[in-house]
């Protein structure tokens, strides 16, 4: 009843109507052990619309070639279509330059890109970089790598029991050593969405240190602004995104590129090369060596135009009352604990019922075609704060409806009693 109020109101609200919506996703209509679909793991990874799986199969059926060395006509078209990708992806999170987005592999590669290239020209022994404790392993082991390397020291933001990030003590934090900062504007375990411009407003206050933002939960429910937040880099990856997996983004402030040595050297990254020596090319080439993910860029094009048509705004509204209902529902069972209260929160739940496994309750969902991850989605240092060895996640998209909350919600209960 509830459900169908919700769903009612928006479509009145003009916001979007899930039942249409779905069908933009053909995989959310196939059974999984003889029920149908429902995926709640959509923290992990995003399920794609048909427009983005149509965007693939046009390029390999009618675009397919290599782009910027060719004069053939399939090689031109595809390279226009390419860097017109690289400019969807500027506007959409509002660079400046198409030149300051560089296609990667994704959020972990764009992550190491920076600890590498910044870490040549920027941090030497005795200097700190800041990072936080609620951060994907992926934004933790590439400076403790580099920091590893340089001697030098790596220091952490703290979490309190909300899941929040301590920030009374930055000032302390920060000194004049602090070379970079990077943290995460969404939590993937406990789903708190950082202040992230008041924190880059209060790092500029206090140092000179770069800023690095780890996008990869942010993207998919709201759209960054990085000139806005002022942040010297920002990264994603694609799957996340209802785009293609392989395909990431950096976005790097256009002074750091121009200072920045490659990542990756090879073919496409030149300007010249004698026997001798190679000039490099200025970027996006210098960072983009070999053959690119071609169809990852058109695909994840794709995936913004088709969300931006849809409104970020207002997925997030609807995905708000799916994490609202779905947390009511599940602090109604007995013995379910949620990690993680913080007061700006997006559609993340991560949880335990008494001492049950995370891992038993996932395996007995499956059976009923529901798909949640369980374990330590990357973050042991969160698991660690709080004592435990994982929870159970469940992470809803745009295209979940209340009837799949309540199908979750019976089989939890099931899974419950069957294991307690
Ligand atoms: C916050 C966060 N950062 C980084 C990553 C790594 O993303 P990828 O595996 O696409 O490189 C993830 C993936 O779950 C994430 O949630």
């Amino acid at each position: 009843m509830v459900t169908e109020v919700l769903e009612v109101t928006m479509k009145q609200n003009n916001m979007f109507d899930i039942h249409n919506i779905r069908k933009d996703f053909p995989i959310l209509h196939r059974t999984v052990n003889g029920k149908p679909l429902v995926y709640l793991d959509n923290g992990a990874t995003a399920q794609k619309p048909k427009v983005v799986i149509d965007a693939i199969t046009n390029y390999y059926t009618n675009q397919n070639a290599n782009i910027h060395r060719g004069v053939h006509t399939l090689s031109r078209e595809i390279t226009i279509a390419y860097e017109e990708a690289r400019k969807t992806i500027q506007t959409h999170i509002n660079a400046q330059h198409a030149h300051e987005i560089i296609f990667t592999r994704g959020t972990t590669e764009s992550i190491n890109l920076v600890a590498h290239c910044f870490g040549k020209i920027n941090v030497s022994a005795g200097d700190e970089i800041v990072i936080t404790q609620m951060e994907h392993h992926s934004n933790i082991i590439p400076w403790q790598q580099l920091c590893e390397e340089k001697q030098a020291v790596l220091k952490y933001i703290p979490i309190n029991e909300a899941g929040e990030l301590v920030l009374e003590d930055l000032q302390k934090l920060i000194t004049s050593k602090t070379k970079l900062i990077a943290f995460t504007h969404i939590s993937n375990t406990l789903g708190t969405i950082n202040p992230v411009k008041d924190i880059i407003k209060t790092i500029r206050s206090l140092s000179s240190a770069a800023v690095l933002i780890d996008g990869a939960q942010a993207v998919p429910h709201l759209k960054p602004n990085v000139q806005d937040l002022d942040c010297d880099f920002y990264v994603f990856s694609g799957h996340k995104l209802f785009g293609p997996t392989g395909v990431g983004i950096l976005y790097a402030k256009e002074l750091w590129l121009n200072k920045f040595p490659p990542y990756q050297t090879g073919g496409g990254t030149i300007k010249t090369v004698t026997l001798e020596k190679t000039e490099f090319a200025d970027s996006p080439l210098k960072f983009e060596a070999g053959t690119p993910h071609i169809e990852g860029g058109i695909g994840l094009a794709a995936a913004i135009d088709y969300v931006n048509r849809i409104g970020l705004d207002a997925i997030e509204a609807y995905e708000q009352q799916l994490m609202h209902y779905a947390t009511e529902k599940l602090l109604a069972i007995e013995g379910v604990r949620i990690y993680g209260s913080a007061k700006y929160r997006t559609s993340v739940i991560s949880f335990n019922v008494g001492t049950i496994h995370p891992f038993d309750v996932g395996t007995l969902l499956d059976k009923y075609g529901i798909a949640i991850r369980s374990g330590h989605h990357c973050t042991q240092p969160i698991c660690q704060f709080y004592g435990i060895p994982g929870t159970i996640r469940a992470s809803f998209a745009f295209y979940n409806t209340m009837e799949e909350i309540d199908l979750f919600i019976e089989a939890l209960k099931k899974s419950i009693r069957l294991l307690s």
